[in-house]
């Protein structure tokens, strides 16, 4: 009897030293995981002054001096690498992929200003790499990357560069009629993204995509299906033009508009798989010959990711978790207007989703909404400590829903407030107040920090090309 209760008593104890040990050691984690050398400075911006420490420290330089060390230290976020860490163990390994070049002004504003700056708080690395598909022959795109290359540590997320070479045949660059040499190479390259890329996915994004929350993992994926949405915007002519070429090239019809939300999760062997479909089809040897024997034939411009997401609906369909919005059209009409027969869309096919990023070039917003919103919505019920000037930013937010995630576009209609949200009902509501438990989630563990600093190294390195932001808040 006395030698079990000493026992019992052993027991206890010993479980009540193993629950103290943990809590001691989740407590003091975060200065394991971050960059204690760094000290909260951007090492390679001789003239600027130190980050300011902390999510509630927007204003980097007021009082940076007093800013203690231990919150430096626990503010970045932690590098390590995606695999030891729990919280996307089951994504698969992806990169978020641009093509661009530095010589364009205008994509240069888009990359730093709408897409890093959004990104940077709202993209985990942990997710993946950022990767940067460059002109090879460009030395501005060199040093564009070389500056880079230098932040990566500060916004937490890691970047690589790749540089494409001109193609052989220079008519890829002018045979789609009516857009630049630049524009046309970008869209040529999109085809062979797998050859620079080599995660299992590809998460595709424009260089004016702005993200609008933080990525989760039920954003990129259902069960082990990666997500797409569509749309129908039939309506549009240059979307006739699209699918006219891309059946040239597939010989498929397009059953919805994929250039409507970003990023566009791909298998990174749907995009090999897709060119060999298309060497058959269009009975060629290269991509080249395909490109300019198709693009020669019309007026119409080729839309790439259509052709490859159209593929994938045509042949790899189970790999991926559709949502196509239809509008408001009956589906049976719709299946007979744009699928062919045994391949139309299911009601399985139709149901919402909404968006993480939007379409700034498309997207209006003069008095600068969305990134309060969108922040203020972030920081909601977290427990992230903000300043005065956030909290009142956010006061005129406090009740407001949101539905911008249903929307992608507001200069052209793609938008989902008046199909699947119609009237703003409660599917949808409920699916943003889910989404956003989720993102509570991430940002209580410190997935994300959203912290403002990472906003303010990113204009940091876009003043090497003398690209100047608007505010971002
Ligand atoms: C970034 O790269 C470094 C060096 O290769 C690595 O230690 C770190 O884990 C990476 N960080 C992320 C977020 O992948
Ligand atoms: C494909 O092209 C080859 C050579 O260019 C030609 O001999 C062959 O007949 C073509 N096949 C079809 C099905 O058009
Ligand atoms: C903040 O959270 C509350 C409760 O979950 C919600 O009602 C409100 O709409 C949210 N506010 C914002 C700005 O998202």
């Amino acid at each position: 009897m006395k030698t079990k209760q000493f026992y019992v008593v052993v027991a206890i104890l010993f479980a009540v030293c193993v629950l103290v040990i943990h809590h001691h050691m989740a407590y003091i984690w975060p200065t394991y995981n971050g960059h204690v050398d760094t000290m909260g400075h951007v090492a390679t911006m001789g003239h600027v002054a130190p980050i300011s420490h902390g999510v509630s420290n927007i204003q980097p330089t007021t009082d940076v001096k007093k800013a203690p060390l231990r919150h430096s230290v626990s503010s970045i976020q932690p590098t390590t690498s995606r695999k030891t860490v729990s919280h996307f163990k089951d994504v698969p390994d992806m990169t978020l992929t641009v093509r661009m070049s530095s010589n364009v002004a205008s994509l240069l504003n888009f990359f730093f200003c709408t897409m890093l700056r959004s990104l940077t708080l709202y993209w985990s690395g942990q997710l993946g790499n950022l990767a940067l598909i460059l002109d090879k022959e460009s030395q501005e795109d060199h040093k564009f990357a070389e500056n880079l290359q230098k932040y990566q540590e500060h916004l937490g997320i890691n970047m690589s560069f790749d540089y494409e070479p001109l193609p052989n045949n220079k008519r890829v660059l002018t045979v789609v009629k009516g857009k630049s040499r630049g524009y046309n190479r970008q869209l040529y390259s999109s085809f062979f993204m797998d050859k620079f890329i080599s995660t299992p996915v590809v998460a595709w994004i424009d260089t004016d995509g702005k993200f609008t929350t933080p990525v989760t993992r039920d954003n990129i994926l259902n069960g082990n299906k990666l997500r797409v949405k569509g749309m129908n915007t039939f309506q549009n002519n240059w979307i006739q033009g699209w699918d006219k070429l891309g059946k040239k090239m597939i010989g498929k019809p397009m059953p919805s508009d994929f250039m409507t939300f970003f990023p566009v999760y791909i298998w990174r062997d749907t995009i090999t798989n897709c060119r060999n479909h298309i060497l058959k089809y269009v009975n060629v040897s290269t991509i080249e010959e395909a490109y300019i024997q198709v693009g020669i034939q019309d007026t119409g411009i080729m839309s790439p990711v259509n052709i490859i997401m159209t593929y994938a609906y045509y042949f790899e369909k189970e790999r991926y978790d559709w949502h196509i919005d239809i509008r408001n059209v009956d589906l049976q009409k719709y299946n007979k207007l744009h699928l062919i027969p045994g391949h139309e869309l299911t009601s399985s096919d139709l149901t919402p989703d909404f968006h993480v990023t939007l379409h700034d070039k498309y997207y209006k917003d003069d008095k600068n909404i969305v990134n309060r919103q969108a922040y203020c919505a972030a920081v909601n019920n977290t427990v992230l400590n903000m300043e005065q000037n956030i909290k009142q930013m956010c006061e005129p937010f406090k009740t407001n829903e949101m539905w911008l995630l249903f929307e992608f576009c507001n200069t052209i209609k793609q938008e989902h407030l008046t199909t699947w949200c119609k009237n703003k009902n409660k599917h949808c509501s409920s699916m943003i107040k889910e989404h956003y438990d989720k993102t509570r989630q991430l940002v209580n563990k410190g997935v994300y920090n959203l912290d403002l600093k990472k906003v303010k190294v990113v204009e940091e390195a876009a003043k090497f090309h003398n690209v100047k932001c608007q505010p971002f808040l």
